[in-house]
Protein backbone atom coordinates (compact mmCIF):
# COMPACT_ATOMS: atom_id res chain seq x y z
CA UNK A 1 0.00 0.00 0.00
CA UNK A 2 1.64 3.30 -0.76
CA UNK A 3 1.58 6.17 1.87
CA UNK A 4 -0.67 8.96 1.15
CA UNK A 5 0.14 12.89 2.45
CA UNK A 6 -2.11 15.84 2.98
CA UNK A 7 -0.31 19.02 0.82
CA UNK A 8 -2.55 21.95 0.65
CA UNK A 9 -6.18 20.43 0.37
CA UNK A 10 -4.90 17.31 -1.37
CA UNK A 11 -4.58 13.78 -0.03
CA UNK A 12 -1.46 11.91 -2.19
CA UNK A 13 0.42 9.00 -2.79
CA UNK A 14 3.75 10.04 -1.25
CA UNK A 15 5.64 10.15 -4.58
CA UNK A 16 3.59 12.80 -5.63
CA UNK A 17 3.16 15.03 -2.75
CA UNK A 18 5.52 17.85 -3.34
CA UNK A 19 6.09 20.97 -2.51
CA UNK A 20 7.13 24.63 -3.83
CA UNK A 21 10.84 24.91 -4.56
CA UNK A 22 10.40 28.45 -3.24
CA UNK A 23 8.75 27.36 0.16
CA UNK A 24 9.97 29.27 2.90
CA UNK A 25 10.17 26.40 5.00
CA UNK A 26 12.76 24.99 2.33
CA UNK A 27 14.46 27.45 1.71
CA UNK A 28 14.77 29.12 5.60
CA UNK A 29 13.22 27.02 8.06
CA UNK A 30 10.74 29.04 8.43
CA UNK A 31 8.11 26.53 9.59
CA UNK A 32 6.88 24.93 12.93
CA UNK A 33 5.82 21.36 13.52
CA UNK A 34 4.33 18.77 15.59
CA UNK A 35 4.60 15.12 15.85
CA UNK A 36 1.59 13.01 17.73
CA UNK A 37 1.89 9.50 18.71
CA UNK A 38 -1.28 6.81 17.20
CA UNK A 39 -1.29 4.28 19.53
CA UNK A 40 -4.87 1.73 18.44
CA UNK A 41 -5.74 4.20 15.84
CA UNK A 42 -6.33 7.26 18.07
CA UNK A 43 -4.01 10.72 18.37
CA UNK A 44 -2.83 10.82 21.77
CA UNK A 45 -3.37 14.20 23.63
CA UNK A 46 -4.08 15.93 20.50
CA UNK A 47 -5.88 18.70 22.03
CA UNK A 48 -2.34 20.11 23.23
CA UNK A 49 -0.46 19.34 20.59
CA UNK A 50 -2.57 21.69 19.14
CA UNK A 51 -2.57 24.26 21.42
CA UNK A 52 1.23 23.88 21.26
CA UNK A 53 1.20 24.79 17.28
CA UNK A 54 -1.43 27.44 17.55
CA UNK A 55 1.19 28.85 20.11
CA UNK A 56 4.22 28.37 17.63
CA UNK A 57 2.55 29.73 15.13
CA UNK A 58 1.47 32.75 16.57
CA UNK A 59 4.96 33.36 18.34
CA UNK A 60 6.18 33.37 14.42
CA UNK A 61 3.16 35.51 13.03
CA UNK A 62 2.31 32.45 10.94
CA UNK A 63 -1.27 32.48 10.43
CA UNK A 64 -3.35 29.52 11.08
CA UNK A 65 -4.11 27.82 8.13
CA UNK A 66 -6.97 26.44 8.87
CA UNK A 67 -9.80 26.02 11.59
CA UNK A 68 -8.65 23.78 14.23
CA UNK A 69 -11.17 21.99 13.80
CA UNK A 70 -10.63 21.24 10.35
CA UNK A 71 -7.01 20.21 11.13
CA UNK A 72 -8.35 17.54 13.12
CA UNK A 73 -10.39 16.13 10.18
CA UNK A 74 -7.46 16.54 8.19
CA UNK A 75 -4.93 14.68 10.96
CA UNK A 76 -7.87 11.71 11.28
CA UNK A 77 -8.03 11.43 7.80
CA UNK A 78 -4.47 10.84 6.93
CA UNK A 79 -4.09 8.19 9.57
CA UNK A 80 -7.25 6.14 8.23
CA UNK A 81 -5.71 6.27 5.17
CA UNK A 82 -2.17 5.59 6.12
CA UNK A 83 -3.84 2.49 7.69
CA UNK A 84 -1.53 3.23 11.16
CA UNK A 85 -2.38 1.73 13.94
CA UNK A 86 0.48 2.34 16.30
CA UNK A 87 2.98 5.05 14.92
CA UNK A 88 3.45 9.00 14.48
CA UNK A 89 1.81 11.88 12.64
CA UNK A 90 3.79 14.36 11.53
CA UNK A 91 2.41 18.15 11.16
CA UNK A 92 4.23 20.84 9.51
CA UNK A 93 3.13 24.52 8.67
CA UNK A 94 5.15 27.05 7.08
CA UNK A 95 5.02 30.67 5.95
CA UNK A 96 4.41 29.71 2.55
CA UNK A 97 5.68 30.07 -0.93
CA UNK A 98 6.80 33.50 -2.12
CA UNK A 99 10.03 34.89 -4.06
CA UNK A 100 13.37 34.19 -2.01
CA UNK A 101 13.85 37.43 0.13
CA UNK A 102 14.40 37.21 3.92
CA UNK A 103 11.48 39.53 5.50
CA UNK A 104 7.94 38.00 5.50
CA UNK A 105 5.94 38.35 2.16
CA UNK A 106 3.83 41.00 1.57
CA UNK A 107 1.08 40.82 0.79
CA UNK A 108 1.21 37.92 3.43
CA UNK A 109 0.75 34.67 1.30
CA UNK A 110 -1.16 30.81 1.86
CA UNK A 111 0.82 29.00 4.77
CA UNK A 112 1.49 25.48 3.45
CA UNK A 113 0.42 22.57 5.14
CA UNK A 114 1.66 19.12 5.06
CA UNK A 115 0.49 16.36 6.96
CA UNK A 116 1.91 12.50 6.83
CA UNK A 117 1.92 9.61 9.02
CA UNK A 118 3.90 6.48 9.42
CA UNK A 119 3.28 2.88 11.37
CA UNK A 120 6.33 2.38 13.98
CA UNK A 121 7.13 -1.10 15.21
CA UNK A 122 5.37 -0.98 18.74
CA UNK A 123 7.08 -4.77 20.36
CA UNK A 124 10.74 -2.95 18.42
CA UNK A 125 9.99 0.08 20.74
CA UNK A 126 9.18 -1.96 24.15
CA UNK A 127 12.42 -4.04 23.32
CA UNK A 128 13.76 -0.70 22.89
CA UNK A 129 12.69 0.24 26.44
CA UNK A 130 13.34 -3.04 28.40
CA UNK A 131 16.65 -2.42 27.67
CA UNK A 132 17.27 1.40 27.78
CA UNK A 133 19.55 4.08 25.47
CA UNK A 134 22.56 5.58 26.12
CA UNK A 135 23.16 9.30 25.57
CA UNK A 136 26.08 11.31 24.98
CA UNK A 137 26.18 15.07 26.34
CA UNK A 138 26.94 17.76 23.97
CA UNK A 139 27.49 22.11 24.06
CA UNK A 140 24.07 23.76 23.76
CA UNK A 141 24.14 25.53 20.55
CA UNK A 142 20.42 26.28 20.14
CA UNK A 143 19.02 29.15 19.21
CA UNK A 144 16.82 30.91 22.62
CA UNK A 145 13.65 30.13 21.75
CA UNK A 146 13.53 26.23 21.54
CA UNK A 147 10.11 27.05 23.02
CA UNK A 148 9.02 27.50 20.05
CA UNK A 149 8.73 23.67 18.08
CA UNK A 150 10.28 24.98 14.73
CA UNK A 151 11.84 22.67 11.57
CA UNK A 152 14.76 24.67 12.04
CA UNK A 153 16.56 21.75 13.73
CA UNK A 154 19.99 21.89 12.71
CA UNK A 155 21.69 21.76 15.84
CA UNK A 156 19.80 18.97 16.71
CA UNK A 157 20.32 17.00 13.65
CA UNK A 158 24.09 17.37 14.08
CA UNK A 159 23.81 16.45 17.97
CA UNK A 160 21.76 13.61 17.11
CA UNK A 161 24.03 12.16 14.30
CA UNK A 162 27.10 12.94 16.76
CA UNK A 163 25.54 10.27 19.75
CA UNK A 164 24.88 7.77 16.69
CA UNK A 165 28.72 8.23 15.97
CA UNK A 166 29.80 7.01 19.73
CA UNK A 167 27.29 4.74 19.90
CA UNK A 168 24.49 6.37 21.95
CA UNK A 169 20.77 7.08 20.88
CA UNK A 170 20.47 10.58 22.41
CA UNK A 171 22.52 13.54 23.05
CA UNK A 172 21.64 16.14 25.47
CA UNK A 173 22.80 19.49 25.55
CA UNK A 174 24.67 21.14 28.34
CA UNK A 175 24.34 24.90 28.56
CA UNK A 176 27.05 27.73 29.50
CA UNK A 177 26.36 26.99 33.60
CA UNK A 178 26.52 23.27 32.81
CA UNK A 179 23.50 22.10 33.43
CA UNK A 180 21.36 19.35 30.80
CA UNK A 181 18.94 21.50 29.21
CA UNK A 182 17.23 18.73 27.02
CA UNK A 183 17.88 15.91 24.41
CA UNK A 184 18.24 16.45 20.71
CA UNK A 185 14.78 15.55 20.42
CA UNK A 186 12.77 14.41 24.33
CA UNK A 187 12.73 16.30 26.72
CA UNK A 188 15.80 14.98 29.62
CA UNK A 189 15.07 13.46 33.41
CA UNK A 190 17.20 11.94 36.45
CA UNK A 191 15.77 10.06 39.49
CA UNK A 192 18.34 10.80 42.57
CA UNK A 193 18.80 7.91 45.12
CA UNK A 194 15.93 9.25 47.20
CA UNK A 195 13.66 8.50 44.47
CA UNK A 196 12.91 11.79 43.49
CA UNK A 197 12.33 13.19 40.09
CA UNK A 198 13.97 15.83 38.69
CA UNK A 199 13.63 17.93 35.42
CA UNK A 200 14.71 21.16 34.18
CA UNK A 201 11.46 24.00 34.21
CA UNK A 202 9.79 24.61 30.81
CA UNK A 203 9.76 28.36 31.71
CA UNK A 204 13.34 28.33 29.47
CA UNK A 205 15.88 26.66 27.43
CA UNK A 206 13.86 23.49 26.87
CA UNK A 207 10.63 22.57 24.46
CA UNK A 208 7.63 22.07 26.72
CA UNK A 209 7.18 18.54 25.73
CA UNK A 210 3.84 17.68 25.65
CA UNK A 211 4.62 14.25 27.31
CA UNK A 212 6.62 15.98 30.09
CA UNK A 213 3.30 17.65 30.55
CA UNK A 214 1.51 14.61 30.90
CA UNK A 215 4.08 12.94 32.90
CA UNK A 216 3.99 15.57 35.76
CA UNK A 217 0.14 14.09 36.04
CA UNK A 218 1.29 11.03 36.26
CA UNK A 219 3.78 11.71 39.04
CA UNK A 220 1.36 13.35 40.97
CA UNK A 221 -1.50 10.77 40.76
CA UNK A 222 1.02 8.01 41.62
CA UNK A 223 2.27 10.06 44.32
CA UNK A 224 6.08 10.59 42.74
CA UNK A 225 8.21 13.58 44.09
CA UNK A 226 8.93 16.04 41.70
CA UNK A 227 11.66 18.80 41.45
CA UNK A 228 11.38 21.35 38.78
CA UNK A 229 15.23 22.52 38.89
CA UNK A 230 18.21 21.91 36.97
CA UNK A 231 20.72 19.14 37.05
CA UNK A 232 24.25 18.98 35.95
CA UNK A 233 25.94 15.82 33.52
CA UNK A 234 27.52 14.77 36.90
CA UNK A 235 24.41 14.21 39.21
CA UNK A 236 23.03 12.38 36.52
CA UNK A 237 25.86 10.16 36.06
CA UNK A 238 25.26 9.72 40.00
CA UNK A 239 21.66 9.10 39.49
CA UNK A 240 19.59 6.13 40.22
CA UNK A 241 17.43 6.53 37.24
CA UNK A 242 17.50 8.06 34.22
CA UNK A 243 15.27 8.61 31.51
CA UNK A 244 13.94 10.90 28.33
CA UNK A 245 10.27 11.57 27.56
CA UNK A 246 9.26 12.25 23.56
CA UNK A 247 5.61 11.38 22.17
CA UNK A 248 7.39 8.83 20.15
CA UNK A 249 9.52 6.93 22.79
CA UNK A 250 6.79 7.92 26.22
CA UNK A 251 9.53 7.31 29.24
CA UNK A 252 12.64 5.65 27.40
CA UNK A 253 15.09 4.32 30.49
CA UNK A 254 18.55 5.74 29.93
CA UNK A 255 21.38 2.99 30.99
CA UNK A 256 24.58 5.06 30.32
CA UNK A 257 25.29 8.87 29.67
CA UNK A 258 28.67 9.81 28.10
CA UNK A 259 29.81 6.27 28.61
CA UNK A 260 29.59 5.72 32.42
CA UNK A 261 26.47 3.10 33.22
CA UNK A 262 23.15 4.91 35.35
CA UNK A 263 21.63 2.58 37.99
CA UNK A 264 23.73 -0.16 37.09
CA UNK A 265 23.37 0.18 33.40
CA UNK A 266 19.65 -1.20 33.57
CA UNK A 267 16.48 0.52 32.97
CA UNK A 268 14.95 1.73 36.38
CA UNK A 269 12.08 0.44 38.17
CA UNK A 270 10.06 3.93 38.70
CA UNK A 271 11.01 4.44 34.72
CA UNK A 272 9.55 1.53 33.78
CA UNK A 273 6.44 2.20 36.29
CA UNK A 274 5.90 5.55 34.19
CA UNK A 275 5.98 4.20 31.44
CA UNK A 276 3.47 1.78 31.76
CA UNK A 277 1.14 3.67 33.42
CA UNK A 278 1.75 6.83 30.91
CA UNK A 279 -1.16 5.82 28.74
CA UNK A 280 -3.77 6.05 31.80
CA UNK A 281 -3.19 10.14 32.17
CA UNK A 282 -3.37 10.64 27.59
CA UNK A 283 -6.39 11.89 26.24
CA UNK A 284 -7.54 9.70 22.48
CA UNK A 285 -8.96 11.28 20.26
N1 LIG B 1 10.51 15.72 19.32
N2 LIG B 1 12.46 18.44 23.09
C1 LIG B 1 12.75 18.43 21.78
C2 LIG B 1 13.91 19.23 21.28
C3 LIG B 1 11.95 17.68 20.90
O1 LIG B 1 12.22 17.68 19.58
C4 LIG B 1 10.87 16.91 21.42
C5 LIG B 1 9.98 16.09 20.54
C6 LIG B 1 10.63 16.95 22.79
C7 LIG B 1 9.48 16.19 23.43
O2 LIG B 1 8.24 16.78 23.08
P1 LIG B 1 6.90 15.92 23.11
O3 LIG B 1 6.82 15.25 24.43
O4 LIG B 1 5.83 16.93 22.92
O5 LIG B 1 6.99 14.93 21.97
C8 LIG B 1 11.43 17.74 23.60
C9 LIG B 1 9.67 15.13 18.31
C10 LIG B 1 9.07 13.84 18.70
C11 LIG B 1 10.44 15.07 17.00
O6 LIG B 1 11.12 16.05 16.72
O7 LIG B 1 10.34 14.09 16.28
Amino acid sequence: MSRIAYVNGQYRPMRDAVVNIEDRGYQFSDGIYEVCEIRGGRIVDMPRHLARLQRSLSELRIAMPMPLASLEVVIHEVVRRNRVNYGIVYLQISRGVARRDHAFPSPAVRPSVVVTARSLNLEKNEATASHGIKVITTAENRWPRVDIKSISLLPNVLAKQQAREQGAYEAWFVDRDGFVTEGASSNAWIITKDGIVVTRSADAGILPGITRTVLTEVLAALQIRLEVRPFTPQEAYEAAEAFVTACSQIVMPVVAIDGKPVGGGQPGPIALKLRQHFHQFSAFS
